[in-house]
């Protein structure tokens, strides 16, 4: 058997064509390579080096789930969000750069010492971590109510050598959840995707991505919102501050959502698609 990098790499374009267009495709054959501990300067280097007969039976198995059209992250188990790895399996919706976004607004916005922060809909807990490990002092509390997103939340805490405290809870279900008051900050990134969105999405997300982390009903795409918006009235300090990924579609509506639910200095913030997709707001006690 050849399992020389040149062969693996014109058997891997072969397998794979059908999948991806030839410039995503370059990039994966390399994030699969070095997944097995080969640079690219080495697999374009030392095309004649073999992979192990082990490596290469786990390549094959490797190679056959993402031309069933499972994303890489999931089939080589992680995906870097702020510059550090998260472990993710598909029980936790895969870090999107737009929420990288979301995190630098608030590190930006954030000028409290040892801030005490919530993170609702931790899932992979990228963005509790992130904020555990980019703000001085911070002390993040993770809520989400599927145990295995917890249990890898939990993980990529300790990979990243992040103090973070984990809850598990249906925010739309429990009245009584235990996190700490007088918070700081309250983010989250929770369900935004609407029945009539899963229209225009791709396959890849449809079919391998966590249910439970994406999808609203039609008729209420702010169901989420709303209960966080209350819950953050109860555990955020006088000035204490809002922090939302949302929906591209339902920017001036979850505005006028915290408006009526009295929030001050609320603001709507593009992504780097000029996208509406951040939104920010201030509670003071009323
Ligand atoms: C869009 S994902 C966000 C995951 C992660 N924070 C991120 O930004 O990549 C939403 C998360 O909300 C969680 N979730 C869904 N319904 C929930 C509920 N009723 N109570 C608490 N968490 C919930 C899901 O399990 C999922 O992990």
């Amino acid at each position: 058997m050849d399992r020389t990098l040149a062969f693996i790499q014109s058997e891997m374009r072969r397998q794979l064509a059908p999948v991806y267009s030839p410039r995503e495709l370059q990039q994966v054959v390399f994030e699969l390579l070095e997944h097995f501990g080969f640079t690219r300067v080495q697999v374009i280097a030392y095309p004649d080096a073999k992979l192990s007969e082990t490596d290469y039976e786990q390549l094959q198995l490797m190679l056959k789930r993402l031309a069933d059209g499972e994303p890489l992250q999931y089939v080589v188990g992680t995906e870097w969000f702020m510059d550090m790895p998260f472990s993710v399996c598909r029980d936790v919706l895969i870090p999107r750069p737009e929420t990288e976004e979301l995190v630098r607004l608030i590190v930006g916005r954030c000028k409290r010492p040892s801030p005490r922060i919530a993170d609702v809909g931790t899932g992979s807990g990228c963005i509790a971590v992130s904020l555990a490990k980019l703000i001085d002092g911070a002390q993040v509390t993770a809520v989400d109510v599927s145990a295995s997103a917890i249990e890898v939340a939990r993980r990529n805490a300790e990979q990243n050598s992040a103090q973070v405290e984990f809850v598990r809870a249906d925010i739309l279900a429990d009245n009584q959840l235990f996190v700490p008051s007088s918070l700081d900050i309250v983010v989250s990134n929770p369900p935004y995707v609407t029945e009539t969105d899963k229209n225009q999405m791709s396959r890849n997300v449809l079919d391998f991505e966590p249910h439970l982390a994406l999808f609203v009903p039609d008729a209420d795409p702010l169901l989420f919102y709303r209960r966080i918006a209350e819950l953050a009235q109860q555990w955020l300090k006088s000035g204490g501050m809002l922090f939302f990924e949302i929906n591209e579609r339902f920017g001036p509506e979850t505005v006028q959502l915290l408006e009526n639910m009295r929030f001050d200095n609320i603001e709507l913030h593009r992504d780097f698609y000029e996208k509406n997709r951040m939104v920010s707001a201030v509670w003071n006690a009323k």
